[in-house]
């Protein structure tokens, strides 16, 4: 990103109702890429370097306050009550933004890919208004970029457009940047004077343009200034960041043998060299080293798997796995908070959660760590080299030692030694014959009936 030589602050509007996304979750917070789209939002402001990010929320959505707040402070805030249109909604920040001295750019918390880089060129100019505007394939009921060259002389609602100008296909995405100075004082002149009777934030670029100062357009590709207002909008816009990450992974030297069956979050890392299968879903939180495979059908969510591991097919990584090198989790094995050290194995059908397993140690076929007692979780630490038989439950809190093994079938509910042998289980019993005299008897009787 080139030098900032002047002070940036965002302002962020979020104060629209979202009434077409048919949604108790209000617009902005439904996620793209895991996160939810006012997250974005705000990403792209803080990678631009803005000291100052206000969100203009409505006061119908407590939870969309909440949500800045957790992440910006109470100062980010800025309530529009009732909506009176984008100049409005921008002047709601006035107060919030207070002795701020720079540049302002207007951005929005349903425009979730647009990203920095995009939204640089923007404050090329620090003396006039420049707006972000692109080429639309159909330019429907977005304002027309009305130009004189290079000069942007207006903005027209497409309500408010003759013909001529509806013919124009440069559009208004929205966003666009001014001094705080000018841009607070030309919004004080904006009237509601229209066909909506709404305050407009394109009416500054007129006004500015009367004033003599500069006004200029910048142009981003169409996808990248796309909003969202219905979920058929939202999963397209979901369509071209899997789009935009699957191209980045595989540039990162990443093998995807089927791209598109491969789901990623906004901050999935994985290294060069290492193999995702067809239909793998990545959540938020997942870093997986070089050199790794994760086979096909595996779901992964907050999970750090290393070099040469081994994930699935069917196996699902939750929050707190962190698997060591060359460690194999097989299909139908589920980790949740547990640490697998280098070369540990739990090849199929098993429940690991809550604990540490050893280096090296092997969890055999349908092994579970009874983590929960109905009230509390209690941790399982299974011993470097231990063996652990097939179909155990170990009742924790329970420590298995290094190089111990548990007998197939046994309920551990007191710590193993280390190199001891635990068998907690029914004894076998053998009564000779018994089953050959059972089935005669029964063939006799089933004979007798037909
Ligand atoms: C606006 C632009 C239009 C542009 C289009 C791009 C104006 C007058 N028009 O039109 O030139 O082509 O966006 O999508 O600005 N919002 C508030 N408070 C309000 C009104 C809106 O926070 O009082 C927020 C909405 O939540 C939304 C955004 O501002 O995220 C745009 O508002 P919207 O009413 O959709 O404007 P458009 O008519 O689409
Ligand atoms: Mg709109």
């Amino acid at each position: 990103m080139t030098s900032i030589s002047h002070p940036r602050a965002a302002v962020i509007l979020a104060a629209g109702q979202g009434t077409r996304m048919r949604s108790p979750l209000p617009k902005v917070l439904h996620p793209v890429g895991g996160r939810a789209m006012l997250d974005h939002a705000i990403d792209a402001a803080e990678a631009l370097g803005c000291e100052r990010i206000v969100v203009v929320v409505g006061a119908h959505s407590p939870e969309v306050r909440a949500h800045v707040v957790k992440r910006l402070g109470e100062d980010a805030v800025a309530v529009q009550d009732p909506p009176l249109g984008t100049g409005h909604a921008v002047r709601a920040a006035e107060a919030v933004l207070g002795d701020f001295v720079g540049q302002v750019v207007v951005t929005y918390g349903d425009v979730p890919l647009l990203t920095a880089a995009d939204i640089e060129p923007v404050f090329a100019s620090a003396d006039g208004v420049t707006v972000i505007g692109f080429e639309a394939r159909d330019p429907g009921a977005y304002g027309r970029l009305v130009m004189d060259g290079d000069r942007l002389l207006a903005i027209t609602e497409a309500r408010e457009a003759s013909a001529e100008v509806l013919a124009l296909t440069a559009c208004n995405s929205g966003v666009l940047a001014a001094p705080v100075g000018l841009l607070f004082d030309l919004l004080a002149e904006v009237g509601c004077e229209n066909a909506r009777g709404e305050y407009y934030l394109t009416d500054v670029v007129e006004l500015a343009r009367r004033r003599g100062a500069p006004t200029r357009a910048v142009f981003a590709a169409e996808d990248a200034v796309m909003g969202v207002n219905s979920q058929a909008e939202l999963a397209v816009a979901e369509a071209l960041f899997q789009r935009a990450r699957r191209a980045a992974l595989m540039a990162a030297g990443v093998t995807l043998p089927a791209p598109d069956t491969v789901h990623l979050a906004w901050d999935t890392e994985v290294g060069g060299g290492t193999t995702i299968e067809p239909h793998v879903v990545f959540g938020p939180g997942v870093r997986i080293a070089s050199g790794a495979r994760i086979r096909a059908f595996s779901h992964i969510e907050g999970a750090t798997v290393a070099a040469g591991a081994e994930v699935g097919p069917y196996a699902r990584l939750r929050p707190g796995a962190d698997l060591g090198e060359k460690v194999r989790v097989g299909n139908f094995v589920e980790v949740k908070n547990v640490r697998m050290g280098e070369g540990a194995k739990a090849n199929h059908l098993a429940y690991l959660g809550d604990g540490a397993v050893g280096a090296g140690a092997n969890i055999g076929a349908g092994t579970i760590f009874c983590n929960y007692d109905g009230f509390f979780k209690h941790r399982t630490t299974v011993g470097e080299g231990a063996f652990v038989g097939s179909n155990s439950s170990l009742v924790a809190p329970v420590t298995i030692g290094a190089g111990a093994m548990v007998g197939s079938g046994s309920v551990i509910t007191g710590d193993v030694a280390p190199g001891d042998l635990a068998l907690a289980r029914g004894q076998q019993t053998a009564k000779t014959g018994w089953a050959a005299r059972f089935m005669e008897t029964m063939r006799a009787k089933k004979a007798a009936k037909t």
